[in-house]
């Protein structure tokens, strides 16, 4: 179990970082090549990535790609390995909008609350679209509104 969350913990840390440089990248053009030179860029004296204050992604789809792909995978199989991240394709757990709503803004275990990164509207696009693909098909979209009730 210990190993189990190290390496979780691992893999936070990693998409932190890959998605602290995509942002900067976005705004300044470091070098993603170059971590240490973005880190200075940041201008944080511990050499720890500085965790984006929000995503910029502009839907749910690229959303999906840029963060949860991560874990869950680009065709959201998940995957087993060191850590256990559960398929998102074809699951049942979707089918009641509040579960994958709650996951995303509180987080769940090993998934961080990626949520209070995005702002309510991106929340919900990022909810909608993978309810509605990789083989689910709930069509019953939520809502910004909805998400503020529930942060
Ligand atoms: C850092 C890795 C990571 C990222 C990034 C991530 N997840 Fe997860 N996710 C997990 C893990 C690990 C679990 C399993 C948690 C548990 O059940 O203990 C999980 C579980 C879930 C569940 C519950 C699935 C079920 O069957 O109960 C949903 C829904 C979910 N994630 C959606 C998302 C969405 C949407 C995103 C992108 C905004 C995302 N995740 C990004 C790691 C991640």
């Amino acid at each position: 179990m210990k190993i189990n969350l190290m390496a979780l913990g691992l893999a936070a840390t990693a998409l932190t970082g890959s998605v602290s440089m995509a942002l900067a990248q976005d705004a300044a053009q470091p070098r993603r090549d170059d971590p240490a030179a973005l880190v200075a860029q940041q201008g944080d004296a511990d050499g720890a990535f500085v965790m984006p204050g929000r995503f910029s992604e502009p839907d749910g789809e690229k959303m999906y790609r840029r963060v949860c792909a991560a874990c869950h995978m680009a065709d959201a199989s998940g995957a087993a390995g060191a850590g256990k991240y559960p398929p998102l394709a074809n699951n049942p757990n979707l089918a009641a909008s509040g579960y994958p709503m709650l996951v995303t803004l509180k987080g769940l275990n090993g998934m961080p609350p990626l949520g209070t990164m995005m702002t309510d509207q991106q929340v919900a696009d990022v909810v909608n679209y993978v309810r509605t693909h990789f083989g689910n098909q709930y069509d019953d979209a939520i809502t910004a509104e909805d998400v503020k009730a529930m942060r």
